[in-house]
């Protein structure tokens, strides 16, 4: 008998682009995971018309009611994700920041995805601050949560070159590209029970070959 599939929950806030092409992966029946659940923190998210349409069930926790009590919503969000039997959290967009009690509970179970190749560049304006920086490679990185903001240990990274005439859109569509790709390949390998992590570090049992070095600009 083949091994059940990860149950995933993804939390969007917006677009769901990222969210998209996890529902797209997932499709494949050797996908390891499924998405379970696509939960949005905003009413509005168009990332839930998307999934609704791919037949996943939606959920909304609105943290507006919650006011200032973080822990509050993110009470109801832990519940809502155990209502569904949610085994892996993907953050894809989820523009909320998350208390210790939260990152705690899901710890090694919750990973997100940031536009840039941590540890540069955490938090927001990452594709405005790569080009202001002069760097020539940029990229976006799947990581584990922690209490430390986009500092958890890394999964997988993909890189873009920055080009001299981008301005910040261009880069971020093209880092975006990478993101689609990158993500269902970073949740396939935890699902599937490839990684662990030591010393805070991930390792990855099983290597595949090694690419060519990406060089820019040739
Ligand atoms: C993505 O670029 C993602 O990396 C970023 O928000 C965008 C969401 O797009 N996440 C963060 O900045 C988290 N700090 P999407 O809704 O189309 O997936």
């Amino acid at each position: 008998m083949s091994t059940p599939r990860k149950r995933v929950g993804v939390l969007i806030s917006g677009r769901g682009s990222n969210m998209a092409a996890l529902i797209k992966a997932a499709k494949d029946d050797d996908y390891p995971a499924e998405i379970a659940l696509v939960l949005s923190n905003r009413p509005d998210a168009a990332g839930l018309d998307h999934a609704g349409e791919a037949g996943i069930a939606t959920a909304v926790v609105d943290h507006k009611p919650f006011g200032k009590d973080r822990e509050a919503f993110e009470r109801a969000l832990d519940a809502t994700l155990r209502a569904h039997d949610i085994e892996i959290v993907c953050l894809a967009g989820f523009m909320r920041l998350l208390t210790p009690w939260f990152v705690e509970t899901w710890a090694g179970r919750m990973i997100n995805i940031h536009p840039a190749l941590l540890p540069s560049f955490k938090g927001l304006d990452t594709h405005a601050r790569a080009i202001e920086s002069g760097v020539k490679l940029h990229g976006a990185t799947v990581h584990y949560v922690t209490s430390d903001m986009d500092a958890g240990p890394i999964i997988m990274q993909g890189a873009v070159p920055v080009l001299s005439t981008d301005d910040e859109n261009a880069l971020a569509a093209r880092v975006l590209g990478v993101e689609h790709q990158l993500y269902p390949q970073a949740l396939a390998l935890i699902a599937s029970g490839r990684t662990r992590i030591e010393d805070g570090r991930v390792v990855v049992s099983e290597t595949t070959e090694t690419p060519a070095a990406l060089i820019w600009p040739v």
